[in-house]
């Protein structure tokens, strides 16, 4: 078994969470199961999973099959749309533990706001709950606008520990990211290559500092996320991919690296729905 790749990133809410997590959107549960297993081989120790992914149990399967003590490994979950509410998201919570066979997650997230059904601030409440009673050591959210994590913080007090946001070269969301350096919430980079087509392994610039370091363009896109302090969940489905994203911790990009990387942002680098826009099948 090889050793943990890479850093712990320290939460504000005192947890520690891998920097590199393994992102499991569209593998089944029998990739998943046999995936996760390579992918701890390999040095992750995070794995990001979601109910409305549907390979919860494939997921769990492959966290036993790498045989690694549970505190060792960071689970991460989140909630469906159509499970949140007040009396629910407990019970949808406990599903969530019971498909991975686990009797806590490290983190469980709200997947999306879902603005439009106004829910979200008291799913939050119960989800501070749920965490005091120890079932979810940190809880976060995923694609939230800054105005709605505003409203949680009115309407609970309790700031979240992580927003997972698309976030990648051509997509780079810097006053975004501004809003949660001062709130001290953690941002994890999904789709952290570009999503689908996997965009900014196709830029010249990327392919340019790739050729220079002697890496290949996924590296250099992952590194460029972890030196920033992000967290970064690239997902693969081929085991040689899987290994060569989680090499990025011995070689480091320069300023001027930084800065190329930097100028790539695009306006129309968004791939995903905005937030308002993501129905319930989440
Ligand atoms: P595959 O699953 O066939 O390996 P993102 O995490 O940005 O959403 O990217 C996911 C996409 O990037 C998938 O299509 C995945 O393909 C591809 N991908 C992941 N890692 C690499 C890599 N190291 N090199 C090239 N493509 C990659």
């Amino acid at each position: 078994m090889s050793p943990s790749a890479g850093i712990d990133l320290r939460l504000r809410d005192g947890a520690s969470i891998p920097a590199l997590g393994l992102g499991t959107w569209r593998l089944s549960d029998e990739d998943a199961a046999r995936l996760v297993p390579i992918a701890v081989e390999a040095g992750y120790r995070h794995i990001d999973t979601a109910q409305a992914y549907g390979n919860e149990p494939g997921v769990g399967a492959g966290i036993r099959a790498a045989g690694l003590p549970r505190e060792q490994m960071f689970i991460t979950s989140k909630q469906r749309t159509r499970d949140q509410g007040r009396g629910t998201t407990r019970r949808s919570l406990e599903g969530s533990l019971q498909r991975l066979g686990l009797d806590y997650l490290d983190h469980f997230l709200i997947h999306w706001p879902l603005p439009q059904r106004g829910l979200y601030p008291e799913t939050w409440s119960e989800l501070a709950r749920a965490q005091e009673e120890g079932l979810a050591r940190s809880i976060g959210v995923s694609n939230f606008l800054p105005e709605h994590i505003d409203r949680l913080i009115d309407h609970t007090g309790v700031t979240p520990a992580v927003n997972q946001l698309e976030l990648h070269p051509h997509y780079q969301q810097a006053p975004v990211r501004d809003f949660h350096a001062h709130h001290g919430i953690l941002i994890e980079s999904y789709s952290p290559l570009g999503g689908d087509g996997a965009s900014a392994l196709e830029d010249p610039a990327i392919a340019a500092l790739a050729s220079k370091h002697g890496r290949t363009p996924a590296q250099v896109a992952l590194r460029w996320h972890v030196q920033q302090g992000l967290a970064v969940l690239p997902k693969s489905s081929t085991p040689a991919r899987i290994r060569e994203n989680a090499e990025l911790w011995d070689f480091e990009l320069d300023a001027e690296d930084m800065r190329r990387i930097g100028a790539l942002d695009r306006p129309d680098g968004k791939r995903l729905p905005a937030p308002e826009q993501m129905d319930e099948a989440f």
